[in-house]
């Protein structure tokens, strides 16, 4: 079995590459990775040597590239995570969403369909993506699969675009495909751009946090290793043609999960309760912000037996536990770049 995971080196693509390493040593898994700002080999230190990890640099963008790549090799499998994957940075820049997570998907579909022929038997492309695709919720309901879509940045954009594609290559050409759509996540290596690891980072700094608008925004969040079980449940047993949403069935409005946030780093961090939330600080709201998501995982659940296996609060700790000792991790992507990102985002 010869699997491509493309996005490997990122905050999600590396709990998905080591699972798959570690767990089924039967399989070649081949990481393909542009190494990106997102992208950090380092989080895959522990399993660089294993015979069974191939590691290939290269952007999904490229079609020569990438008609190159499936010329020469014939993967059963493509779990395909690459992706620009922030939001803030698609409002300044939507060009390279649309590059990455169209075109770069694209891409992948012709490759798959050049390489697999009309012989289609035990192949899979899985596309991961996201509940951004629907849109915003009002106070109540959940997303389903049958949601139609309605995204509302040119990051969920580019991303509802790339389901599209997906869709389109099975309809068209009965390209097996698999695609999900999963909620917030969290947990370790996840870059400091996004709400959690920023915040976390900032409370050690004992920097503002700056929190967008009145903070009542919410999500559903769920820890990154339940998500990584899903996508191997998915792989393994996902029908083809099939959506399934994925989510923790966690919902918090920032607000409430900054303080908490705030409250376990001080009990980690042996600071007085109270000191961090002090650092909290409303900032102008970003653009378009969408207010809530909510994501029935029932389907998952009950046609595939998956669950998250961790509380928030467990997932949460462990996360923070992560952070703090690992600091030349957090130093290393928080030098030179990051710093002028820092900038222009939040002076
Ligand atoms: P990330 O930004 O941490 O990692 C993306 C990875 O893709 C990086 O390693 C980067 O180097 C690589 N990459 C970017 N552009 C590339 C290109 N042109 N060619 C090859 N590689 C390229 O992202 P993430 O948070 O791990 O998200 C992974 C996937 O999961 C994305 O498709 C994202 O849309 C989706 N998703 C993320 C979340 C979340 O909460 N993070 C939730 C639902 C879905
Ligand atoms: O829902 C899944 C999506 O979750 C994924 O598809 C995206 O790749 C991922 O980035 C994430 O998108 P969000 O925009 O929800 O995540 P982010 O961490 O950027 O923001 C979470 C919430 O926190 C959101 O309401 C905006 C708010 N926020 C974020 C930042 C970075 C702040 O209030 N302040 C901040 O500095």
């Amino acid at each position: 079995m010869k699997i491509l995971i493309t996005g490997g080196a990122g905050f999600i693509g590396s709990h998905v590459v080591r699972r798959f390493v570690n767990a089924y040593p039967s399989y070649d898994i081949y990481n393909l990775d542009a190494l990106t700002y997102a992208g950090n080999l380092g989080n895959l230190s522990d399993i660089e040597k294993a015979p069974n990890y191939h590691f290939m640099k290269g952007d999904i963008a490229d079609q020569k590239f990438i008609d190159h790549l499936f010329d020469e090799y014939v993967f059963d499998k493509v779990i395909h995570l690459a992706a620009e994957s922030h939001v803030d940075r698609s409002i300044k820049d939507p060009m390279s969403f649309v590059k990455t997570n169209v075109m770069g998907t694209v891409n992948l579909l012709n490759g798959c369909k050049n390489s697999w022929g009309k012989d289609y038997t035990n192949k899979l492309f899985y596309h991961i993506s996201t509940d951004e695709v629907y849109g915003s919720l009002g106070e109540d309901g959940l997303f389903t699969e049958e949601n139609s879509y309605d995204p509302r940045s040119p990051y969920s954009a580019s991303k509802a675009s790339s389901d599209h594609f997906v869709r389109a290559y099975h309809e068209t050409y009965g390209l097996p495909v698999v695609i999900t759509n999963c909620s917030n996540n969290y947990g370790p290596n996840h870059f400091p751009e996004k709400l959690i690891p920023l915040f976390i980072n900032n409370i050690i700094k004992e920097n503002p946090l700056p929190v967008y608008g009145d903070g009542k925004y919410t999500r559903d969040w769920l820890y990154v290793l339940d998500h990584a079980a899903a996508i191997d449940t998915v792989a393994h047993n996902g029908k083809i043609g099939e959506t399934y949403n994925i989510g923790g069935f966690n919902e918090w409005r920032n607000i409430d999960l900054v303080r908490l946030l705030c409250d376990l780093m001080d009990e980690k961090l042996s600071r007085k309760r109270g000191t961090s939330q002090k650092l909290i600080t409303f900032i102008k709201d970003r653009p378009g912000h969408d207010k809530r998501y909510a994501i029935d995982a029932s389907k998952i659940a009950g046609e595939l037996g998956w669950k998250p296996s961790v509380t928030f609060e467990e997932g949460l700790r462990l996360t923070i536990d992560w952070y703090l000792s690992n600091p030349a991790w957090l130093e290393n992507v928080t030098s030179g770049n990051y710093l002028e990102y820092y900038k222009k985002m939040y002076s």
